[in-house]
């Protein structure tokens, strides 16, 4: 096998782009034949390469939990009626402590490792001790991840196309029920409103460097006239290891996007992933956590691609386009800290 690819990925230029991972390559005299394939076929492309590009391989990791957020906000999991007993040396059902999943995030990110695009619809938990109209400890995350993504724009396109898709087909497939809303709950909820500015003082500071709070949110979202907005280029330190350093200055930024909507505050969480094996392992250093995310180094330094992706919350998105004031009446057994009746 040939040595020392310097890109997994082909970008050919004729008919079109064409960005995938290279299976397998068939090296003969003269020409390199390489059978490249995105993840949409079984049947790979054919690509006929000058003999002189040379190839490393890659893998596909195994998929295994962690904290994917870093905020701690997890709920262990152990069988019930288990006692922590500091006599037994493998106390742990799965030998090491295990949690319900923050996000399907990372385990996204080995997927569009191979299959470029992909996506997950499921429960997530945290165990956040908030009874705000707009948190709850058990809700439903669509995520995205999309391969071969070097910028928020388009990352931007597809939470907006996902916006869009979603509402329309809610429009026109449950009109009756969204209209039910619109004369009870929310009236005039379609109405745009004309801009308001605010004299507004905050609670929370707006210094460079604190993170955007619901009142920010809100102030933002109304400043430009109650749609939904884009915030992007978050400070650096107040976004998970995973963010893609912007190496910027002198506000240092990652590539990090909100999707702001009236209502509500925030209903999407994205970013560009860092895919620098560098600037990744030298993040997970500083926070001391190189050994428990070597699998995730290990992705980088086999196949990555620039990629990035983002969750939306499903109960907010119901929340946002049925008007509702809190989030535990979209949802039909809410749970949040201090109740979970069944
Ligand atoms: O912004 P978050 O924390 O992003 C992530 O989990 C990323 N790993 C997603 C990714 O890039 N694949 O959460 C995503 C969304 C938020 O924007 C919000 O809509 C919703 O999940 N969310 C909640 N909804 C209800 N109750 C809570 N406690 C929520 N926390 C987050
Ligand atoms: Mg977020």
């Amino acid at each position: 096998m040939p040595k020392h690819l310097t890109e997994c990925y082909v970008r050919h230029m004729f008919p079109s782009n064409i960005e995938g991972w290279v299976r397998s390559v068939r090296p003969q005299k003269d020409n390199l034949f390489l059978h490249v394939n995105d993840g949409s076929s079984l049947q790979p492309l054919q690509v006929v390469a000058s003999s002189h590009l040379n190839t490393r391989c890659y893998s596909l990791h195994l998929i295994t939990s962690n904290d994917c957020e870093g905020a701690g906000e997890l709920f262990q999991v152990e069988p019930a009626g288990h006692k922590n007993d500091s006599d037994d040396p493998n106390p742990h059902f799965f030998s090491v402590p295990a949690y319900l999943t923050v996000s399907g995030q990372l385990h996204l990110e080995v997927m569009a490792g191979a299959f470029s695009a992909v996506y997950t619809f499921g429960p997530t938990f945290r165990a956040e001790n908030s009874q705000s109209r707009r948190h709850l400890a058990e809700f439903y995350m669509v995520e995205a991840e999309i391969a071969f993504t070097e910028s928020l724009d388009d990352l931007m396109k597809v939470m907006e196309d996902l916006f869009k898709a979603a509402t329309e087909h809610v429009l026109s497939s449950c009109a009756e029920d969204v209209e039910l809303f619109h004369k009870y709950i929310a009236p005039g909820h379609r109405a745009i409103d004309i801009l308001k500015s605010s004299s507004q003082n905050f609670t929370f500071s707006t210094e460079w460097g604190c993170d955007l709070q619901t009142e920010h949110e809100k102030f933002l979202v109304k400043h430009c006239g109650n749609v939904p907005v884009f915030v992007i280029n978050y400070p650096y330190e107040l976004k998970p290891f995973y963010a893609r350093d912007n190496q910027d200055q002198p506000n240092h930024t990652a590539a990090a996007v909100d999707l702001l909507v009236p209502g509500v505050g925030e209903l999407c969480g994205g970013s560009l992933r860092e895919e620098r094996l560098e600037l990744l392992s030298q993040r997970l250093a500083q926070a001391g956590l190189e050994d428990t995310y070597a699998w995730y180094l290990q992705l980088r330094e086999f196949g990555s691609v620039p990629h990035g992706g983002f969750g939306m919350g499903f109960e907010r998105y119901l929340q946002c386009i049925l008007g509702l004031h809190n989030i535990k009446d979209v949802i039909p057994f809410a749970r949040f800290s201090h109740s979970c009746l069944l």
